[in-house]
């Protein structure tokens, strides 16, 4: 490859947070750079593992609870979904709160094309408005649905992946852009044992474990790196203080390393923090919606509860004591 088109693939922004992460006290690396093209697959891999309940069981919930979500929430509203990545669990959704537009909203070009063209298929007729946007900046709507009250779909427990802080940030600026008599609907994967847990994100089948480590093959193509992937294993454990999974990339023996002209050393043992999976218990979720602006009018969990979907209200503004 000549220099110029090496120079063109550098996204500064994957750089930078690289350059940051691997030099900080505590290496880590934002878990959104997983999702280059091989990530994504090996994403789409994960949610069809046996050990990775999150997304069938969610599933199951949406088709058998899209219908009360309907009777709750009302009918024609636009469909705003966050990080609709291959829009997979959207259709069951879609068909149950028959919407006037549906806006689907990704960093991915992509997959929104992709998804947006399968839907146009499955529900001709409907308007669909893809947004390329990272909603971690900003949620924009588009002028075509400015109007139409909104109904905001976060699945997949996506929000998990933030600290509380940032989760906060988000779902208020999401009710800001949702305005007026929004509702939301939100997966949000339960505390269980800590056995299912690990096991979901570490996989027998080695997939999750291929997915971490696909960010350091990702950072030796896009950033002229070095690394000896080789050299490191994928590493998933549960932070109770947190109440979260944690992923990381421990270096097996001493590594030494150039990523983007830049040296780094590892001793063995030492860790990049790689993902966070925050896991809620009940009153956490509500909690979190509540702080947020979002009160829950109803949510359904499977049997195990080891899922919960969530509907919420925006709360209006008001003053309080
Ligand atoms: C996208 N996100 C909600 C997944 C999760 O469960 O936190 C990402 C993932 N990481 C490892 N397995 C799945």
């Amino acid at each position: 490859m000549d220099a110029v088109s090496t120079i063109t693939k550098v996204d500064p922004a994957f750089r930078a947070d690289v350059l940051a992460g691997l030099a900080a006290p505590i290496r880590a690396i934002p878990a959104r750079w997983f999702y280059d093209r091989r990530g994504s697959e090996l994403f789409e891999e994960i949610t069809r593992l046996p050990e990775y309940y999150p997304t069938r069981t969610e599933t199951a919930l949406l088709e058998q609870y899209s219908g009360d979500v309907a009777a709750l929430a009302g009918t024609g509203d636009a469909v705003v979904e966050l990080g609709s990545g291959s829009s997979a669990k959207t259709p069951i959704l879609l068909r149950a709160v028959e919407p006037c537009a549906y806006v689907p909203i990704d960093i991915s070009g992509d997959f929104l094309r992709d998804s947006a063209e399968a839907l146009r298929t499955e529900f001709p007729g409907l308007p669909i408005h893809p947004v390329e946007a990272d909603f971690m900046h900003s949620i924009p709507i588009p002028e075509a649905v400015a109007d139409a009250r909104k109904l905001g779909f976060f699945p997949g427990s996506t929000v998990g992946n933030m600290v509380p802080g940032t989760a906060v940030d988000l779902l208020r600026r999401l009710k800001q852009s949702l305005g007026c008599g929004a509702f939301l609907l939100i997966g949000m994967d339960r505390i269980k044992d800590i056995e299912t847990l690990i096991r979901a994100y570490d996989d027998s089948a080695g997939i999750t474990a291929q997915f971490n480590l696909n960010l350091l093959h990702r950072i030796n193509e896009e950033l002229d790196g070095d690394i000896p992937v080789h050299r490191f294993r994928h590493r998933a454990r549960w932070d109770e203080a947190h109440s979260r999974i944690e992923m990381h990339l421990e270096a097996v023996e001493d590594v030494a390393f150039t990523v983007g002209g830049e040296r780094f050393s590892m001793r063995a043992g030492e860790t990049v923090h790689t993902e966070n999976s925050h896991k809620y218990g009940p009153r956490d979720a509500r909690l979190l919606l509540l702080a947020s602006g979002w009160r829950v009018v109803r949510e359904w969990t499977d049997p195990a509860e080891s899922f919960a979907i969530l509907l919420a209200e925006a709360e209006p503004i008001r003053f309080a004591p």
